[in-house]
């Protein structure tokens, strides 16, 4: 997506400035204004039981896991923000030094910018501050569709990236004065990607969540894994709605609250087996657990580190992983799970908005 210092589709021109204004106007508005649905997750309808007598003392309790090849202290990952401008590089680097104290995994922003100028690779390298992290490139679907598999491939190793996130932003296109409007061909450049590059793909949502059709394309398309990145959370047509002109502002405020839930997506996710990053308006422990209760392998956040970091630099993104990371494993406690397959077999309660939600869903083609 456009955000945080890549060359998105405002990067074509507004009339708003320069690239580099536009790009830090994304990042001032998310730092400084209400741009979170008001709609919220669904999580806080997933209700779990407290164990009085979970037999478990606090040092046994783990929440660490191995995933594409990384070991991380916790699922938590620092989800994809920024690449491409100075400040970004900064962000990035602060965002990678917390990840490597705390053994949490992290994305880079949309890599774009990489394809324009590829002397901008070096603001999203994080390596040498963080060199066993988990890290995920990103870029845009219809970008990979149009710049095809090896220069793909090749954003993401020049980063020492593990795995790439392909991400899906169409609402925030159309908003867009300069945005996408052809959004056709991107499915099959994503199951290309999926079975032509040597590492995993990961197609992310960025705040408006993954439907049972896409998700059942996505599969048969041959990819593994997904970030809902469900509504919730940050609303990229929310912060849309915020600049541009008349038609964008109106656009965007109409789509404010568009999108799926996290936890209806979540749901949809597992459903169809896919491997699944829970991400969108995730904000605390409670929602981490709920999550991963759902049946997540992994939670992302993205604007409390983004606000973390500003108020405090690398110092405050440390407190808020360690932060989420010890409310984790008080809650894993208190369920009775020592690990995270337990945590992933506890008895949950679903309100009555999350089952419409799921119950509703189940035959999307005629
Ligand atoms: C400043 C900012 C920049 C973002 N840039 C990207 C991006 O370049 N690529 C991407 O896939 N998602 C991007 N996102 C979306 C996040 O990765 C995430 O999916 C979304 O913000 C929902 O999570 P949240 O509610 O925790 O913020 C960005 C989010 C923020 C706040």
């Amino acid at each position: 997506m456009s955000a945080a210092g890549e060359g998105g589709p405002d990067d074509r021109g507004s009339g708003e400035g320069g690239i580099g204004e536009r790009k830090s106007a994304h990042l001032d508005l998310c730092i400084r204004e209400d741009v979170e649905s008001r709609r919220g997750t669904l999580l806080d309808e997933v209700h779990l039981f407290h164990e009085a007598l979970p037999e478990l003392s606090w040092d046994e309790v783990d929440p660490s896991l191995e995933v594409f090849g990384r070991r991380l202290q916790a699922p938590i990952l620092i989800s994809g923000m920024s690449g491409g401008a100075e400040e970004a590089r900064e962000l990035n680097r602060a965002l990678a030094t917390a990840a490597h104290k705390l053994g949490l995994g992290m994305g880079v922003g949309s890599q774009r910018a990489m394809l324009l100028d590829p002397a901008s690779a070096d603001t999203y390298r994080v390596r040498e501050v963080a060199p066993d992290i988990l890290l995920l490139a990103n870029l845009g679907a219809v970008q990979a569709r149009d710049a095809g598999p090896a220069r793909v491939a090749r954003l993401a190793s020049e980063i020492g990236a593990d795995a790439l996130c392909i991400h899906l932003n169409p609402a925030q296109e159309l908003v867009q004065d300069e945005g996408d409007r052809d959004f056709r061909g991107c499915l099959d450049a994503i199951g290309e990607l999926a079975a032509r590059l040597p590492f995993p793909v990961i197609a992310k949502e960025t705040g408006c969540g993954l439907s049972p059709r896409t998700l059942e394309g996505l599969l048969a398309a041959g990819v593994a894994w997904v970030d809902v990145a469900g509504a919730g959370g940050t609303t990229w047509t929310g912060v849309e709605a915020l600049r541009g002109s008349r038609r964008q502002r109106a656009l965007g405020r109409a789509l404010r609250e568009w999108g799926i839930p996290t936890a209806a997506s979540v749901l949809f996710a597992r459903r169809a087996g896919l491997g699944t990053i829970a991400s969108g308006g995730i904000r605390d422990e409670n929602d981490i657990i709920r999550a991963l209760a759902l049946g997540a392998d992994l939670t992302g956040l993205a604007l409390p580190f983004l606000r973390a970091w500003s108020r405090g630099g690398a110092a405050g993104v440390m407190e808020v992983g360690q932060d989420l990371t010890e409310g984790l494993r008080a809650l894993m406690l208190l369920t009775g799970a020592r690990d995270l397959g337990a945590l992933r077999k506890i008895p949950r309660v679903l309100g009555p908005a999350l089952q419409g939600w799921v119950g509703s869903s189940a035959p999307h083609r005629a």
